[in-house]
């Protein structure tokens, strides 16, 4: 029998997608997957060569627990120069993956009954972690009109007596919403009168940005937050590194530690081989990450516009990320082309999988029923074909 722990933990709705789509994929269909959740481009040629030379130099043996010191002291660098924050490297914490440092963060601070605020639509992990941990996820819906971002209002109606951390996901995944440094500010405000609130900022995303936007980050944006804040980033997204599983973060002290303390008697420490090319990754040029966010934006361009021309769907256009998340409400009550009936936005996401091979994420994995997150880290080619099942697809609905 598993735990009643894990039993009120639901698995992971993107991987469910995932795996529906690869089993299609093997029975010979031409499905095009726009459900994952990782950038299509190789780990650039620098950062697979430093990995190499790490195995070929006998860096093949555990390391410190929570991070190779060179590592720790680059990610200071990098905290100062990209977003104005001020680590020392007992401040820092490397970990197999930006979701180990969440699971980890949480772990190490979560007393039963202790709530997380978690701003909605939000990844689908927050939640079930939260859960996992012994804490109780408040996930507040934030409204599309808001551009899916918290006010300082919902945020003051959220905190309670319990209330342990704020979540925030900038730029969000499914939304691609990108808080600005005033927006920052004002949330800010309302937290200022809440010293014991930890914050936890999720900035995996950072270098995917559009439109010539700053990256905001709360650490800096809200000096008097630093403190409290667990700033968390990681490799998977900025270097196409998800398969390398390093995540990173930098906090106060006391955390930091007991983060560390989890990590000694759990995973021990992220592989050594990752840490060194996560070292080269830092250290080296980021020119290619201007081409990708312009690969990028030029593919949201055309997602955006065409699902907008479609009567049935409609989307705000993604300030980062790598996602457009799309309003399906019109489909629903509708059925399908097959002649299913679509009573909701999973119905909808299944029969378009089903019936014209395009894998998408319904929005309720995303605490967000009557949406669905399409993912645009694919090729161009991939995506006009999608556009084009999905159009099909729509003009075929019955009433
Ligand atoms: C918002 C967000 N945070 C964290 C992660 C996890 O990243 P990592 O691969 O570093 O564990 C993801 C991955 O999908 C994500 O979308």
């Amino acid at each position: 029998m598993i735990s009643k722990r894990l039993a009120a933990v639901k698995p992971s709705a993107t991987i469910a997608v995932s795996q529906k789509a690869r089993e299609l994929l093997a029975a010979g269909k031409d499905v095009v997957v726009l459900s994952m959740g990782e950038p299509d481009f190789d780990t650039p040629e620098y950062i697979n060569q430093a990995a190499v030379e790490a195995i070929a130099n006998g860096k093949t043996r555990y390391t410190a627990v929570d991070g190779i010191a060179e590592l720790k002291d680059q990610i200071c660098q990098k905290f100062l120069s990209d977003n104005d924050l001020s680590y020392v490297p007992s401040q820092i914490s490397v970990a197999p993956g930006g979701k180990a440092i969440i699971f980890n963060a949480l772990l190490a601070t979560l007393d039963p009954g202790d709530e997380v605020i978690i701003p909605a639509p939000c990844w689908v992990s927050y939640p079930e972690m939260t859960r996992l941990c012994g804490g109780v996820p408040k996930v507040v819906m934030c409204s599309s009109k808001d551009g899916f971002k918290m006010t300082p209002e919902t945020l003051a109606k959220a905190i309670t007596a319990k209330t342990k951390w704020l979540l925030i996901n900038s730029p969000s995944n499914p939304t691609g919403a990108c808080y600005s440094e005033d927006e920052l500010r004002s949330l800010g405000e309302v937290l200022k009168s809440y010293p014991d609130i930890l914050i936890l900022t999720d900035d995996i995303y950072e270098k995917l940005v559009y439109d010539g936007r700053q990256f905001a980050t709360i650490g800096s944006a809200v000096p008097e937050l630093f403190d409290r804040t667990l700033t968390m980033n990681g490799m998977s997204k900025a270097f196409a590194m998800t398969g390398w599983r390093l995540g990173y973060a930098g906090g106060p002290e006391w955390l930091i530690s007991a983060m560390r303390k989890v990590m000694s008697q759990s995973t021990s420490n992220p592989s050594s081989i990752s840490q060194y090319a996560a070292l080269s990754a830092l250290k080296g040029s980021q020119a290619f990450l201007d081409d990708w966010c312009q690969v990028f934006e030029a593919r949201r361009d055309l997602i955006c516009t065409e699902l907008n021309r479609l009567p049935e769907l409609s989307c705000q256009k993604s300030e980062g990320a790598f996602y457009a998340f799309v309003d399906c409400q019109h489909l629903i009550g509708r059925s399908s082309p097959a002649g299913r009936q679509l009573r909701n936005d999973t119905d909808v996401v299944t029969s378009i999988l089903d019936e014209v091979l395009v894998a998408l994420v319904p929005g309720s994995a995303f605490h967000a029923p009557g949406y669905f997150r399409l993912s645009f880290a694919a090729s161009h080619e991939s995506l006009e074909t999608a556009i084009s099942r999905i159009e099909n697809f729509c003009q075929n609905c019955g009433a």
